[in-house]
């Protein structure tokens, strides 16, 4: 009885753990727990980063192009599947000579079929932005913040998330908000005041 018992109980916990032991031996561990100060982490803070985004279509010197688009694309009210590539400088004002703190690299498209009331207007329009922020300034040279979200172009202010970053900004997570400040509604050619708030360490 006794003997039948501690049979039993070399099966439950010794049988398991020999075959941990030997899995463990065979695969080699790719994961492993970290405390946050290994990385230098401390303290979580929020920065509030303020400039103007110029997205600029028209020109010889064209900071966005379209670099792909759907047949019926040329005939939608809304440019629907419009793509479009940009570098758009990043600037401490708005003026377009104002001092470049950043880049904002990446892919903007056009995602709606319809908006009513914006049947008139021709540019860009709701639309998905998946850029980049790389910033050149001081302390943030060379970090980044990575942006995506659905941009309703011609709504008061958007909102778009912080979905990571690089640099000072790793972890980073948070939103912005984008308000245009100038729009040619010929060229498509804008000037966006950006509010990015980013939670990081
Ligand atoms: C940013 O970093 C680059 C590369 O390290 C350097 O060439 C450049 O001068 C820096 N710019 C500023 C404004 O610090
Ligand atoms: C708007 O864009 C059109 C076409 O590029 C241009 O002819 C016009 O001068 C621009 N208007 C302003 C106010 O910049």
């Amino acid at each position: 009885m006794a003997m039948a018992k501690s049979k039993t109980l070399f099966s439950i916990f010794f049988i398991p753990l020999l075959f941990s032991t030997l899995i463990t031996a065979r695969d080699p561990r790719f994961d492993r727990s970290l405390s946050p100060k290994s990385l230098g982490l401390r303290k979580e803070k929020l920065s509030h980063l303020h400039f103007y985004f110029h997205d600029i279509l028209s020109g010889q010197n064209p900071t966005a192009v379209r670099v792909a688009q759907a047949a019926m694309t040329a005939t939608s009210p809304t440019v629907f599947g419009a793509v479009m590539m940009a570098d758009d400088p990043l600037t401490v004002g708005p003026e377009p000579n104002s001092k470049v703190i950043g880049k904002a690299q990446g892919i903007y498209a056009s995602a709606s079929q319809n908006d009513l009331g914006l049947l008139m207007v021709t540019t860009r329009n709701k639309g998905i932005a998946v850029l980049n922020f790389a910033f050149m300034e001081g302390k943030y040279n060379g970090s980044t913040v990575s942006l995506l979200g659905r941009n309703a172009v011609f709504s008061g202010v958007r909102e778009m998330s912080i979905v990571g970053g690089s640099g000072v900004f790793r972890f980073a997570r948070g939103y912005a908000q984008a308000k245009t400040f100038w729009l040619n509604t010929t060229s498509g050619d804008a000037i966006v005041e950006y509010n990015v708030y980013v939670l990081h360490y």
